[in-house]
């Protein structure tokens, strides 16, 4: 069976039946669900983001599925109170690389997770730079386009390499970073295709590129075009890492 890079951080970081998580910044809820059937019904998730929509959705999602072991709350990580209870372990992705101050929003969270309690991030990474079996300018356009486009929102791009020294920074006893190069269109990796579809009001919006250059109806086959023959483009790198909670 594939397991995608996020689900095999969490079970090799420890998540198991029963236990009580937090997913901080959970978007829609992706990391979340995978939690949800990694804690079984005997434990329980609970979801955070600050974006509304975003909630909304993963709520129905919840709904749909019938995830009864899984909750979501709009909330902002900077204001995040501990009445959310005493978790069994923190979890997140691709959320401290949107964070003014990720140290001090760890070391707050701290707060809510038991003693030795594990805390378990995944970030991307951009500083190695793309690379490919033979050239694909297509595939370097639109990695730009959302490269320029998350990074004038203020995220961080280079993030996933400190991931490892800002989780220490924030008093976390770091047990194990890793690192994988996403090959895009290989297992259940995102590809640019997808995020371009998620992100282009944002990419337009911005004057980064218009809807004639992104031309998104034909994007997905002028994509695949360029990967023929198993030739292979990787565009940014995720990292992974967990630790506990010192002992006071
Ligand atoms: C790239 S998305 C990742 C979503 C999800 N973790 C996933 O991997 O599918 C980043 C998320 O962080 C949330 N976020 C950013 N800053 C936040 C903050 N200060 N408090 C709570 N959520 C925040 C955004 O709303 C967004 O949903």
């Amino acid at each position: 069976m594939y397991l995608n890079f996020t689900e095999r951080l969490l079970r090799d970081a420890g998540i198991v039946p029963g236990m009580n998580v937090l997913d901080i910044g959970c978007g829609s809820g992706e990391v979340s669900f995978i939690v949800s059937r990694l804690v079984g019904n005997s434990g329980q998730v609970v979801g955070v983001d600050t974006n509304e929509k975003a909630i909304a959705m993963a709520q129905s999602r919840a709904l749909k599925q019938n995830c009864a072991n899984v909750s979501f709350i709009q909330t902002n990580l900077t204001e995040i109170s501990t009445e959310l209870g005493s978790f069994d372990a923190v979890v997140g992705r691709r959320i401290l690389m949107y964070l003014k101050n990720p140290v001090a929003v760890m070391n707050n969270i701290l707060e809510a997770v038991k003693t030795n309690g594990l805390l378990i991030f995944q970030e991307s990474d951009l500083t190695i730079g793309t690379q490919s079996s033979v050239p694909m300018p297509l595939h370097d356009k639109v990695f730009n386009w959302i490269a320029k486009t998350v990074a004038s929102e203020g995220a961080d791009i280079n993030f996933g390499l400190k991931l490892g020294a800002k989780m220490q920074e924030a008093g976390i006893l770091v047990k194990h970073i890793r690192a994988e190069p996403n090959i895009q269109g290989q297992g259940d990796h995102n590809s640019l295709y997808f995020t371009m579809r998620n992100i282009l009001p944002r990419i337009t919006s911005k004057g980064i590129a218009s809807q004639q250059e992104i031309e998104i109806e034909t994007l997905e086959r002028r994509l695949l075009e360029e990967r023929v023959n198993n030739h292979i483009y990787i565009g940014d790198v995720a990292f992974g890492a967990w630790g506990h909670k010192p002992s006071a």
